[in-house]
């Protein structure tokens, strides 16, 4: 199978997924549901989850053990978009190719929208956590690692640091640093997560740490790069928005060359990580198309 054709397969299986998640949340809908499923059905990658679901593939896990978590990391994803697009925070008025959620419900609302996909999130995980008996512990660490990963340690961490960066020169360490954390800490618990489920060998959990650190930072080299030279049409959000809040970025540290490199170098090492595992052909194509992606 083609990897296109892969790709397609996993993001339909995350589709079916998210579909019922909230409909089948609550017996009656409110205006929060909608909110909530406007931002979260308008087509996203789901890169996230499929990383998660082609890891737990690799190692030869059971789909139904991976499917809470990959849910959950996209949910958080999804809320952490909602409160990107604040006119607060990066004030965008595109994404996922349809107007962002507080333009169309209001600013009081796409907060809400955003807190409750968060929460559900975490329902969702302990939820399947408190009733496998037998897996509670490992369910438990990965439902903490996604937890840390999202919290005041990782994305918020780095939602901070480019927030803070939009008014002072900040350091290549610092820019590192940020991107790590802003959107390297998810996309790693999105690969480590199934590796925690099932146990996996520590030299395992090693080679896969490296593949997600560094498809982490290529994720986000490539994202500043699409801000910067990718279309509205294809990319489906706001580009030119890095330049406008006066960010810091890879583009606007390095320059576009420079970045391109780095962005080249970081997947060659994430290539490289999984030279190891057997059946990696999926996630080595996957590394790939982050980089080449152009939306
Ligand atoms: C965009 O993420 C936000 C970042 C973390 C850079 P994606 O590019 O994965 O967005 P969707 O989920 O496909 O909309
Ligand atoms: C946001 O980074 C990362 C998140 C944690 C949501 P960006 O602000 O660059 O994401 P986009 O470009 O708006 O998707
Ligand atoms: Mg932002
Ligand atoms: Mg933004
Ligand atoms: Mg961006």
């Amino acid at each position: 199978m083609s990897f296109i054709a892969g790709y397609k397969e996993y993001q339909n299986i995350v589709e079916n997924w998210l579909d019922s998640v909230i409909i089948n949340h609550s017996s009656f809908r409110t205006s929060i549901h909608e909110a909530m499923e406007y931002s979260l059905m308008a087509g996203g990658k789901r890169i996230r989850p499929i990383l998660s679901i082609a890891v737990n593939d690799m190692l030869k896990g059971d789909r139904s053990s991976v499917t809470p978590y990959a849910i959950a990391i996209e949910l958080i994803h999804t809320y952490s978009l909602i409160h990107d697009d604040l006119p607060c925070m990066d004030n965008d008025d595109l994404r996922r190719g349809k107007p962002t959620n507080h333009k169309v419900f209001g600013e009081a609302m796409a907060v809400l929208a955003g807190d409750g996909l968060l929460n559900l999130a975490y329902e969702i995980m302990l939820a399947d956590a408190v009733k496998d008996k037998n897996n509670r512990l490992q369910k438990s660490e990965t439902a903490r690692l996604i937890a840390e990963a999202a919290g005041i340690s990782g994305m918020i961490a780095g939602q901070v640091m480019d927030m803070e960066a939009e008014n002072r020169d900040i350091s290549y360490e610092e820019l590192c640093i940020m991107h790590k954390k802003k959107t390297g800490a998810l996309i790693r618990a999105a690969v480590l997560a199934p590796a925690v489920l099932l146990d996996a060998k520590e030299e395992i959990r090693t080679n896969l740490e490296v593949y997600a650190d560094n498809i982490g930072l290529a994720f986000q080299i490539k994202d500043d790069i699409l801000d910067n030279e990718g279309s509205r049409e294809i990319v489906g959000k706001s580009v030119g928005s890095d330049e406008k809040n006066n960010k810091a970025t890879f583009v606007s540290k390095l320059g576009i060359e420079k970045a391109k490199e780095l962005l080249k170098s970081s997947v060659e090492k994430a290539v490289e990580a999984l030279k190891t595992i057997e059946n990696n052909d999926f996630l080595i194509k996957m590394a790939v198309f982050i980089a080449q992606r152009n939306k």
